[in-house]
């Protein structure tokens, strides 16, 4: 394996940090990796937003479904989704450009995340965890004025920084499913629910001495993540970004 290899593999969300600053170089080189990423185009359909604020940073980490960690974070680099600097552009030449729509949003969407995986890449590189923080596209009232986000600007992550503490570099990596599971050859294979069943019981096996029941275990996370409060309002929340970028 060579170090950029490895350290995809040893990358783990970090949420405990050391009291060490995260270094104006050290933060220069993690945006300017972000920066080279790939983006649909060329365009840049995005623009990050460098939290430096220590009481929007606690803002944040209230607003964000109440994670404390999020308020010791070194760094806080928020990815929107920026259609409004195109359209804002393409008005200033022509007459009656047409308004952006879900495509500009999706497309927007990816060129944010790519860029967002570097800048997490680049911080492993230098030693510095990151955690994404998937719930900057909640609360999208409160999140558009705090920020004062433009119409057609959509906070699709939130990436925290820090150098993680030494309990934080022992701890393991959650597991992974197996890449048969998720490598389908040419199309598309759906799976059944003896298929399903083994994807989750082969992942339970790689952590030794945690006993595994199929049925308690899946219940128990439907109710924490998927019938949970905080992933209502980001449903909620999204389809308010999704009636902007209308086409109208
Ligand atoms: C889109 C996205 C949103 C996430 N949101 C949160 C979050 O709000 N809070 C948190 O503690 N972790 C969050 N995570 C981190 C995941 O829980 C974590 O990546 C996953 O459990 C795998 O663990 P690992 O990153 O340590 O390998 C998020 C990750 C992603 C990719």
């Amino acid at each position: 394996m060579n170090e950029m290899i490895k350290n995809i593999h040893n990358r783990k969300s970090v949420r405990v940090y050391e009291e060490k600053i995260v270094s104006p170089e050290e933060k220069g080189m993690i945006i300017d990796a972000a920066i080279q990423a790939p983006t649909a185009g060329n365009q840049m359909m995005y623009t990050i937003i460098d939290v430096t604020d220590g009481d929007l940073l606690k803002k944040l980490s209230k607003s964000c479904d109440n994670q404390p960690f999020i308020a010791k974070a070194k760094m806080a680099l928020i990815f929107c989704a920026d259609y409004q600097k195109w359209i804002d552009t393409f008005s200033i030449v022509e007459e009656n450009p047409r308004k952006p729509g879900v495509g500009e949003l999706l497309l927007g969407c990816n060129d944010a995340l790519i860029a967002a995986q570097n800048a997490v890449i680049a911080a492993e590189s230098l030693g510095i965890g990151s955690c994404y923080i998937g719930d900057i596209m909640e609360k999208f009232e409160y999140h558009k004025e705090l920020l004062n986000l433009p119409r057609y600007v959509f906070p699709v992550t939130m990436i925290v920084f820090g150098h993680p503490t030494e309990q934080q570099k022992n701890r393991s990596k959650p597991k992974r499913f197996d890449k048969k599971y998720i490598v389908h050859e040419n199309a598309y294979h759906k799976m059944d629910s003896a298929e399903l069943r083994s994807m989750f019981e082969d992942r339970a096996a790689l952590t030794p001495n945690v006993s595994f029941d199929f049925a308690k275990w899946v219940h128990a996370f439907y109710k924490r993540k998927y019938d949970s409060d905080f992933s209502k309002e980001m449903t909620r929340s999204i389809s308010e970004y999704i009636k902007l970028f209308d086409g109208k």
